[in-house]
């Protein structure tokens, strides 16, 4: 693909940030966009000076919200260079999301291309400390200009990438989540596994609710029998029993495929765990935290690489788990992906592509 590349002047040059990095809301110098027309396809691929879009109120995205993102992180090596985490796994994905929002897909080589020439050239807004990371949002939204609802004709491709700290505030630390007895997030059949803004909204006010309770995240049921297990806020999930077997919801369709969960999947066999995907009725699950049968719980996702669950909350009882501590499977899997991911661990799975 030909990327016509215009850089910031120096004048508008921000430093890379080194510290204080938090998540989400540091954005580098540059962005990557393309616009698509049924004339001429995708077409204008240009890394650009990052910059606010200009756009009319009646833009279908703003109304109808036909978008869909993903998130993928550039790690920083200890030889410096720059390690990408499966990221073809991530345009995959990318483009099943605009299948399914009945979007324009685009060209998952020239998407990869994309990423990697932005990351090049904002090498220097990879950071170095622990749990950091050059955080890679690309985008796709519908630009027909009208409020009929009817699938757009015309798209707007774009890349942000900015540096991020751990996803919380706490770190790598238990937290508490509330298991959602009323609201549902996806059910099968809709768009739960696509990654699409709308997901994210109508999690919103779930969230509020389980965080004025003191919780952190909420835990999702299945929307049809409101009793198996399915996510964890933004994040899967996956339970140790008897900290030997790791087990962990299957792909329903109301579920996000995470790559974080499939990478668990083959980590956990290969470090000789036994890995099942089988439905988690709650009632059991939370008997069996009472039994101590399961041992630990988690949960996985790119932004917080592995969140151990502390606590839930169901109803007015709780259920504590491994005494609120990270357990040794949870602290494991945690530091053999971080190692792969970070290249402090060979990559035997073939998961990493290095930027010199
Ligand atoms: C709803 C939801 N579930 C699961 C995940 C985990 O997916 P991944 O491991 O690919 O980041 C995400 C994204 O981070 C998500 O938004």
């Amino acid at each position: 693909m030909d990327i016509r590349v215009e850089s910031v002047d120096e004048s508008a040059r921000k430093e890379p940030l080194t510290a204080d990095f938090g998540f989400g809301n540091k954005f580098s110098n540059h962005m990557f966009m393309q616009e698509y027309t049924p004339e001429k396809g995708w077409h204008d691929a240009r890394i650009v000076p990052y910059a606010p879009f200009e756009m009319d109120p009646a833009t279908a995205v703003l109304h109808y919200a036909q978008e869909i993102f993903e998130g993928t992180k550039a790690y920083r090596r200890a030889d410096g260079k720059i390690n990408l985490f499966r990221p073809w796994e991530n345009a995959k994905r990318f483009n099943n999301s605009a299948r399914r929002m009945a979007m324009q897909i685009v060209d998952e080589e020239e998407h990869l291309e994309a990423i990697i020439k932005l990351v090049e050239m904002e090498s220097a807004w990879v950071p170095e400390a622990a749990g950091s990371a050059l955080y890679i949002r690309p985008t796709l939204i519908a630009t027909d200009l009208s409020l009929a609802v009817y699938s757009s004709n015309t798209y707007l491709h774009y890349i942000i990438v900015g540096p991020v700290g751990a996803y919380f505030a706490q770190g790598f630390a238990p937290v508490p989540v509330y298991i959602s007895d009323k609201y549902r997030r996806a059910v099968r059949g809709g768009v739960g596994d696509a990654k699409t803004g709308g997901n994210y909204a109508a999690s919103l006010f779930v969230g509020a609710g389980a965080k004025a309770k003191g919780y952190s995240q909420v835990l999702w049921l299945d929307a049809i029998e409101g009793k198996y297990i399915e996510e964890v806020g933004a994040m899967n999930i996956a339970f140790v029993y008897e900290g030997k077997r790791i087990v962990t919801p299957p792909l329903t369709g109301s579920i996000l495929p995470g790559i974080t969960r499939d990478s668990i999947l083959t980590l956990g066999r290969d470090l000789g765990y036994e890995v099942k995907e089988t439905a988690v009725n709650v009632h059991e699950m939370l008997a069996d935290i009472k039994s101590g049968k399961i041992t630990e719980v988690f949960g996985c996702g790119t932004a917080a690489v592995i969140a151990p669950v502390g606590k839930f909350g169901f109803k007015d009882e709780e259920f504590i788990i491994n005494d609120y501590k990270v357990g040794p499977v949870t602290q494991q899997v945690y530091d053999e992906l971080t190692g792969i991911q970070t290249g402090r661990i060979a990559d035997r799975f073939g998961w990493i592509h290095t930027i010199e």
